[in-house]
């Protein structure tokens, strides 16, 4: 149309929001005398259709009343009518409603197409127009009530109601056929796991012996119907080219027999999901798999530098532990996001003095690595989960972070503990981009202050590259001060990771579809507490625990300045707390584990893991 337009000296505009007071105003400074309709998407307004001198007129490609709304010359095909038409008749703001000014009937022939067809509606709905629009100018033109009792209403269609019902009888399968026929997307059935589109057939008699679906004959290529059978002329499978029954018939070695039906995956259903996890040795990595294997429904296929956390699954038969380096093992990782449905790349740093110590790192690592792994999701079309993160939100100052309201707020450059939140943000926008624009399916998770056994280790701790409670329970542990930074009133939602794991699971068994291209906050907004608060309970559960005499005496608290602590390039996050409505709501889930319990359970696996350590000379 615009080609056409633009060849004729005609201006043309296609605005988003057609019943937008913008549109409205220009609309009215062009001072139309009369508006058309031809097959235009969007409803007009009331105040629209005001404008015209003469009023707003649709043309529609049936008889109304019969056929109102979408895809007309599909539908009176697919229900097999012999005769529709086109009708121009006033514009409502209500759909294909209005006084009929007049139609032209078209006949329906047996071997009619959509595409014939629409044809033959268009050269009519000219006729039509050529009759009608001088009648409309010179106000002869007669407008008739549509009859409401005779009227039908059909909504939009899609490729795939397309899929072929073998049980309906053969005209039924043949109307199917032709309705949808190219250029539409085509009428089509399953042989096992390939699809097959049927561009042309033709019912024909048979006796019903055979089950719907059957191949009764293979030349003529002959498939049974609920009553009767269709003889193909003209089809193609997914993998091939528009080709005669008889190509077909050879290249897929179609035999008597067969039956199409409903799609039957290559995949048993015993078959297990394999899910892909970059990282299966860090904190929730190692949770995770021990979850998903006691649901016993998974495989988990996991790379990582070390398995240290891991020997507890490592005999497990579902379990495929494979040292290495992300950055270094590219084409283990391509070949394996491949071979799996779902991919957890959980590699990165992610501990703030890193973010400050060695931010070109987590710029690498967390970013530029990950980045790839996505890239692979992309082009093999796998369902990528992604581990985003709190700190995404910064220093938002919402009570509360909502996930599709909250605003992202981070420091200015020199404060490099951003890169971390900066470069997950980024990755975050990534993954969003390739799930609208390239159909990636996806969906991104944000733990806030997960804490349980395994987070980081005391040696990590000792570099200082270990989270809050892992660090002072190494205080705890050496007799060493600890140490609260700038005053110890910021506060955390600490999150108990079986908590978290829990919701990440059923984030993985996606049921209904409902987490695709959806973002959850993984936290607990009743676990907030100050780092004074965490010092202060970390220390009575400690001194009520059973090792307590294993250790030195207590070394007390510390006031230090962040500068002093984490150098020039820190800033802090003084409050985090999640809205976790929407994980409440898609997934039914629930945070249950108290601070006191996940903090004393935290607690007791690194005092145990000490005392080990101290026995084992560590
Ligand atoms: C963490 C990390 O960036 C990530 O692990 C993660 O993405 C995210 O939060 C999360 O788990 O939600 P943050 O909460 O600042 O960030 O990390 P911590 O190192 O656990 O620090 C918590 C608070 O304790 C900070 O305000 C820090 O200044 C303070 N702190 C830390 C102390 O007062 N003393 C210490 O010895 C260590």
């Amino acid at each position: 149309m615009a080609e056409l337009a633009a060849g004729n000296g005609l201006a043309v505009h296609a605005p988003e929001e057609i019943n937008h007071p913008l549109w409205l105003a220009r609309i009215a400074g062009l001072e139309p005398d009369i508006l058309f309709s031809f097959y235009y998407r969007s409803l007009l307004s009331e105040e629209l259709l005001a404008i015209p001198k003469l009023g707003g007129y649709n043309l529609h490609g049936s008889l109304l009343p019969k056929y109102r709304g979408r895809c007309p010359v599909n539908w009176v095909l697919v229900n097999g009518e012999k005769e529709t038409g086109v009708t121009l008749h006033r514009m409502t703001p209500r759909p294909d409603d209005g006084d009929i000014i007049g139609c032209r009937r078209v006949a329906i022939d047996a071997e009619e197409t959509a595409l014939s067809l629409h044809r033959k509606i268009a050269a009519a709905g000219k006729e039509l127009l050529a009759e009608l629009v001088p009648k409309l100018a010179d106000g002869t033109a007669v407008a008739t009530p549509q009859d409401e009792s005779e009227a039908s209403y059909y909504g939009g269609r899609t490729p795939a109601d397309g899929e072929i019902e073998w049980s309906r009888p053969a005209a039924e399968v043949g109307n199917l056929v032709r309705a949808v026929t190219r250029p539409w997307p085509g009428a089509f059935s399953w042989l096992g796991d390939r699809r097959i589109f049927f561009w042309r057939v033709k019912a024909v008699d048979l006796p019903a012996e055979d089950v719907p679906g059957t191949i009764v004959n293979t030349s003529p290529l002959t498939i049974a119907c609920g009553s009767g059978a269709v003889e193909v002329d003209f089809a193609e499978s997914d993998e091939g080219l528009y080709s005669s029954a008889a190509q077909l018939v050879t290249e897929l070695n179609m035999a008597v027999g067969m039956r199409l039906g409903a799609r039957s995956t290559r995949r048993s259903p015993a078959r297990k999901t394999q899910v892909l996890i970059l990282g299966v040795n860090g904190f929730i990595g190692n949770h995770l798999s021990e979850r998903l294997l006691a649901s016993g429904r998974y495989e988990v296929y996991g790379m990582d530098l070390r398995c240290n956390t891991l020997t507890r699954l490592l005999a497990n038969p579902d379990f495929h532990f494979t040292e290495g380096d992300i950055s270094i093992q590219r084409e283990w990782i391509e070949y394996h996001v491949r071979k799996c449905d779902i991919v957890l790349p959980l590699v990165a740093i992610a501990t703030p003095i890193e973010y400050v110590r060695n931010p070109l790192r987590v710029f690498e690592l967390d970013f530029e690595e990950n980045l790839r792994v996505v890239r692979y999701c992309a082009r093999y079309g796998k369902r990528l989960l992604f581990p985003s993160t709190s700190e995404v939100y910064g220093m938002c100052t919402d009570d509360e972070f909502d996930e599709r309201s909250s605003n992202l707020v981070l420091g200015p450059i020199h404060k490099q503990r951003w890169i971390y939140s900066c470069s997950k943000q980024m990755l975050d926008r990534v993954i969003w981009a390739y799930g609208s624009g390239e159909g990636l399916p996806f969906t991104l998770f944000r733990p806030f202050n997960w804490i349980g056994p395994r987070l980081d280790s005391l040696e990590s701790a000792r570099i200082g590259s270990s989270r809050v409670i892992t660090r002072f329970i190494l205080n705890l542990v050496e007799g060493t001060p600890t140490r609260l930074v700038d005053g110890g009133t910021q506060k955390r939602c600490f999150t108990d990771v079986k908590d978290g794991v829990e919701c990440l699971f059923r984030i993985i068994e996606n049921r209904d579809d409902r987490c695709n291209a959806q973002i959850f906050n993984i936290g607990n907004p009743d676990n907030e507490y100050s780092m004074i608060e965490l010092a202060r309970i970390l220390r009575e559960k400690f001194d009520a625990h059973p090792r307590r005499s294993e250790f030195p005496p207590d070394a007390g608290l510390q006031y230090v300045e962040a500068r002093a602590f984490y150098g020039r390039g820190y800033q802090d996050v003084q409050h985090r707390r999640p809205s976790i409505t929407r994980a409440r709501r898609l997934l039914g889930w629930e945070p249950q584990v108290s601070f006191e319990e996940s903090v004393e359970q935290t607690l007791d696996y690194f005092l145990e893991d000490a005392v080990t350590a101290m026995r084992e000379g560590r």
